[in-house]
């Protein structure tokens, strides 16, 4: 099988395993989670899944859910009450105890946001995303208010980071995320404890949000190429 169809296979997977009628659903930002919400709304014009709400993870997801007539709701709306029953999206990195690394899209502020108030979180990844350490092939994003940026690139070396600005590719300048703010992406050489990394980096001024996601256990969906799926849980 090709990356699309892993994506696909383990997006579909996903939702056909746990999403029902009536939930209230996270829905992730990326190139893998695309297919759930594909997924979600196709068995909704089949009439498979009725009164489905769905809070986007990111403005390009709201775009698509806009497209597909998925209903569609802020996490503060009363009928969503700040918390979910499910979401599901792509990670970055998953390492053996099912810590994530997330952001890779830029969206990792309220990925967080969602995927902490869910009551279940679902990650689909091909295999390619199954590390033994996190930051093994992906850095981990630091959202951070832009007057942050300096004071955060220096602070940050102390963990044993190399930060870089992310850049965006089709414009000049950084990335800015959908709440305006920019990402330092931080490369480590050495292994460091998730946990730890992920309240210490959130405590500098200026620091929005981090990619590291070990609050939550997720079920993890993985796609392989010679078409096995295999659950984590
Ligand atoms: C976006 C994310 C994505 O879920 C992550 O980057 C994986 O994306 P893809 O499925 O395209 O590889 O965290 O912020």
């Amino acid at each position: 099988m090709d990356a699309t169809e892993i994506k696909q296979r383990v997006g579909y997977e996903a939702v056909d395993r746990t999403v029902r009628s009536g939930m209230k659903l996270g829905l992730g930002t990326g190139s893998t989670a695309v297919h759930a919400v594909r997924r979600v709304a196709e068995l909704m014009e089949r009439g498979t899944l009725t009164d489905i709400l769905a809070v986007p993870t990111s403005f390009g997801t709201r775009i698509e859910c806009q497209r597909l007539g998925i209903p569609l709701r802020d996490l503060n709306d009363p009928d969503i009450d700040g918390h979910l029953d499910l979401s599901i999206d792509g990670s970055d990195e998953v390492d053996p105890d099912r810590y994530l690394t997330k952001g890779g899209g830029g969206a990792l502020l309220i990925e967080k946001l969602v995927e902490y108030n869910s009551d279940r979180l679902v990650v689909i990844v091909d295999e390619s995303k199954m590390v033994s350490r996190l930051g093994e092939r992906y850095p981990i994003p630091l959202e951070v208010v832009p007057a942050a940026r300096r004071t955060l690139e220096k602070a940050v070396v102390r963990f044993g980071a190399r930060p870089e600005l992310r850049m965006a590719v089709k414009k000049s300048g950084p990335v800015y995320t959908d709440q305006g703010n920019v990402i330092l992406d931080l490369y480590f050489n050495e292994a460091f404890d998730p946990v730890e990394l992920e309240r210490e980096l959130n405590l500098f001024p200026g620091a929005v949000e981090n990619g590291i996601f070990t609050k939550v256990r997720p079920m993890v969906i993985i796609g392989h190429s010679d078409g096995r799926i295999e659950t984590l849980e």
